[in-house]
């Protein structure tokens, strides 16, 4: 998988899913290594390319050197005729619409929802998931709609916690496994928008590095719904606790441990751990809206960014 930006934080989730429901290997990359390396490409592999905007320079070039090395091309693309959709070999759209502000956040949500159709369509292929899993996660698709709208009531509740934090210089956002990635996209996002440094972290890579920066003026980001690392999480959430760090957590409904250990929650409905990033992706593309706004931010065209990056 080639991509950029939020688009590869996509990927990345896409990874483990692929991994997870087809038992095939997948590397996710930024286009702009990829590109100037020399990957190992057979001919028959497959790239898939995801980009919201369908023009983004160095995805564009990543995809042309793989055809070139004989893979086949497949675009996850949201702008109907872009250039990705016209040089891949087949796709899909993920038709989130016209995605206006600069900071991608519906088309996000849409790539993981092709990208995971397109898994369970493999997988079923490929006979590597159970036709009751099969079922399952399919209907915790058909779910997500209103489950998003559960999310979106939290709005009134996540603007008082961006009043709270808005003063923060940096911020760190911690997840696990399929949640790790929205970890990196929470921390994009608070970044791009409002301009306050912000870090995402695998949680337990943690304690190599930046767990150094944790006191009590530190926000730490935990995006910890109810999976199979939930165990795991909670002991790193006690790491930062003991070092009088501010915890925020996203955590799902029913939770009764995590909101103990946490100076905030905001809680999302349950959800199967594949599907759970589409939820808890959203509470945090809000908080940094509301921090952005209460800041005096132009949060749909922030300084020095693009939406569509059309040049190295
Ligand atoms: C820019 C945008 C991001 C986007 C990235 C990749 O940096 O500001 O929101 O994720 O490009 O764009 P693409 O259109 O390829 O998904």
């Amino acid at each position: 998988m080639v991509a950029c930006g939020t688009s590869w934080h996509a990927g990345l989730i896409a990874e483990y899913i692929f991994e997870e429901l087809c038992r095939i290997p997948v590397e996710v990359e930024y286009a702009s290594e990829f590109r100037y390396r020399n990957p190992v490409i057979y001919k028959g592999d497959v790239i898939i390319a995801i980009s919201q905007s369908g023009e983004t320079a160095d995805t564009i070039v990543a995809i042309e050197k793989a055809k070139e090395q004989g893979a086949f091309i497949f675009g996850v693309v949201n702008v109907v005729g872009s250039s990705i959709a016209r040089i891949s070999n087949a796709g899909a759209y993920t038709h989130a619409g016209p995605e206006i502000g600069v900071a991608s956040t519906k088309a996000f949500t849409a790539q993981l929802v092709v990208l995971t159709l397109i898994a369970l369509k493999l997988g079923k292929e490929k006979n590597t998931i159970n036709e009751d899993r099969y079922v399952h996660l399919i209907n915790e698709l058909h779910n997500i709609p209103e489950k998003v709208k559960e999310v979106l009531l939290l709005n009134n509740e996540i603007k008082k916690l961006a009043e709270k934090h808005k003063n923060s210089k940096d911020a760190l956002y911690l997840g696990r496994g399929y949640n790790f990635p929205v970890a990196l996209e929470g921390a994009l996002k608070l970044k791009e928008i409002s301009y306050i440094h912000a870090e995402g972290y695998a949680a337990a890579e943690m304690k190599h590095g930046p767990i150094a920066l944790v006191d009590e003026n530190l926000p730490v980001v935990f995006v910890a719904t109810k999976d199979s690392y939930h165990e795991k999480i909670i002991s790193n959430i006690q790491e930062i606790k003991a070092r009088k760090g501010k915890v925020i957590a996203v955590i799902s409904q029913g939770d009764e441990t995590i909101p103990k250990m946490s100076e905030d929650v905001m809680i999302v409905p349950e959800a199967d751990e594949l599907v759970a990033p589409m939820l808890s992706v959203i509470p945090l593309q809000l908080f940094a809206y509301h921090i952005g706004v209460v800041k005096g931010c132009d949060v749909d065209k922030p300084r020095n960014l693009a939406k569509s990056v059309t040049v190295e």
